[in-house]
């Protein structure tokens, strides 16, 4: 069973892209070849500062390996490194109807706002299907968000199947990660890049902790009883603790008497701790990055094997000579 999932460099990784994404894929290497990559070439539809894309790629990287990807085990590598991938999204391209990508959110999403789209976030789903089936990916684990764009690989997979009458490309599933719903931002919204509320992964720690102190609360007292249930903070220490301190740290809020700033600390104090050895790790990496780029570019190499041969089948089907003959 083959596991793909494909992350986009478009910032610093946050507190929900990890309890919301990050740390379900991880999980997944465990028990299935996981091919994990980080989607440069779908980043290049928002990042347009070449040193800036180059440096949240790396970062990118170099957090997910922090995080507990482990490279014997999981197939890490950069999108752009395997140059199958733009060959097969032409020739899927020439198979996929207008109308489904129309259909698509992210494009839907800007034309609704009034802003111009150009033609790569309207083809964005092609290179994502293209991402899926150049490896005969089985199962694609997504948030609820993306799960659209699994529909469309699967429909041009069946779409190219059927017009060449070939079993060439593999029909992938989605598999949806059970998200510690939403994990709100320092404003009590859903964090998000694009809301710039969000408590970044890998900040500097006197930076974590003014960032922690700055989260929205409602006016109790010092004195007051406070009610947990609606608290950003509480909301977020249930990230890192487990049910004995939730409850602690509920009473207190209840009994009245702690004002927000001692249960940021809590929660700052409670973050430190639970991210304490990603960063060790983090820092050892970022000390031996040439390590870090080896270990992509040997991803690269063992995904590009494996697209070769894909491409290779699907080139065939299609009337097209298979590479090297
Ligand atoms: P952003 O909204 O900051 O741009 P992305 O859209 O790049 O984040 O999200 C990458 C992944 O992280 C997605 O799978 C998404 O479901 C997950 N994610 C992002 N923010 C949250 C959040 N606040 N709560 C839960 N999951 C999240
Ligand atoms: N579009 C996905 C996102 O924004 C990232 C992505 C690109 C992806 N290619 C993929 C995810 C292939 C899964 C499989 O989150």
């Amino acid at each position: 069973m083959r596991i793909l999932s494909g992350i986009q460099p478009t910032g610093r990784f946050h507190w929900g892209n990890y309890f919301g994404a990050i740390r379900q894929y991880i999980a997944l290497q465990d028990n299935e070849q996981a091919f994990y990559f980080i989607a440069d070439l779908h980043a290049l539809t928002t990042v347009r500062d070449p040193a800036l894309l180059q440096e949240y790629s790396r970062e990118a990287a170099i957090d997910l390996l922090a995080l507990g990807l482990k490279p014997e085990q999981a197939t890490l590598f950069r999108q752009s490194d395997v140059p199958e991938i733009s060959e097969l999204t032409w020739l899927l391209m020439t198979v996929t109807q207008m109308s489904l990508l129309e259909k698509c959110h992210a494009y839907k999403d800007k034309q609704a706002k009034g802003l111009a789209a150009d033609a790569g976030l309207f083809t964005y789903p092609v290179l994502m299907a293209a991402d899926i089936l150049l490896y005969d990916s089985d199962k694609v684990p997504v948030g609820v968000d993306q799960v659209q764009h699994i529909e469309v690989a699967r429909d041009i997979a069946g779409r190219f199947n059927a017009m060449y009458n070939a079993e060439a490309l593999h029909l992938p599933e989605a598999y949806v990660v059970e998200s510690t719903a939403k994990v709100p931002g320092t404003d009590g919204e859903k964090m998000s890049k694009s809301y710039g509320n969000t408590i970044e992964l890998f900040q500097p720690a006197k930076k974590l902790r003014k960032r922690i102190m700055s989260i929205k609360t409602d006016s109790a007292a010092l004195e007051d009883s406070k009610v947990p249930e609606t608290c950003s903070v509480f909301t977020l220490y249930q990230l890192f603790a487990d049910e004995q301190q939730q409850n602690a740290l509920a009473d207190r809020y209840r009994a009245g008497g702690m004002g927000y700033g001692e249960a940021k600390q809590t929660l700052y104090e409670a973050a430190m701790e639970y991210f304490a050895p990603a960063r060790e790790r983090r820092e050892q990496l970022v000390a031996n990055i040439d390590q870090v780029e080896d270990i992509l570019q040997a991803g690269a190499t063992r995904a590009r094997e494996k697209g070769r041969e894909v491409l290779d089948r699907v080139r065939a089907a299609c009337g097209l000579s298979a590479q090297g003959q």
